[in-house]
């Protein structure tokens, strides 16, 4: 395992769409690896690959509950309830911390390591992480997100 340089906002690759995880190999172990090795280095409580430069739809997750540290590989939302605001940041903006409304709840159907399909609900934190990661997927970043006062 090894960690990597976190890619950080003004970054192109960032705004960039990623594409769907075809080959579960050890390429894509030692990326989500990495990812988990980085994101704990960094003390966040997630990660999505283009963050570390790679436009590939995976993510890794830890908002130090039940579920640990969460390997999502395609991942897709496929329900939402409620709405919540809160406090958010993101690794590729360091210090900036904003309020996000977000779901309450949040479903997502997604694959792991070996390409085996889950779903996954989250609330509250998780809900709010599940979504934030998903987006940077779509080049979507939480202060696009940003209540307009704040703006
Ligand atoms: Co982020």
């Amino acid at each position: 395992m090894a960690l990597r340089e976190i890619v950080k906002y003004g970054d192109d690759i960032l705004r960039k769409k990623c594409r769907p995880v075809t080959a579960f190999d050890e390429k894509l172990w030692t990326l989500l690896d990495d990812m988990k090795e980085t994101m704990e280095d960094a003390k966040g409580a997630g990660l999505a690959a283009p963050q570390v430069g790679i436009l590939r739809r995976v993510c890794v997750i830890n908002v130090h509950d039940e579920h640990g540290t969460i390997e999502l590989v395609n991942p897709e939302i496929i329900a939402t309830e409620g709405a919540q605001t809160g406090g958010e940041g993101c690794l590729s903006l360091p210090g900036e911390w904003h309020e996000v409304e977000r779901p309450v709840r949040a479903t997502v159907k997604a694959q792991d390591r070996n390409g085996k399909e889950f779903t996954i609900t989250g609330e509250g934190l998780l809900a709010r992480a599940l979504c934030h990661e998903t987006d940077h997927l779509d080049g979507v970043l939480f202060i696009d997100k940003m209540k307009k006062e704040e703006l």
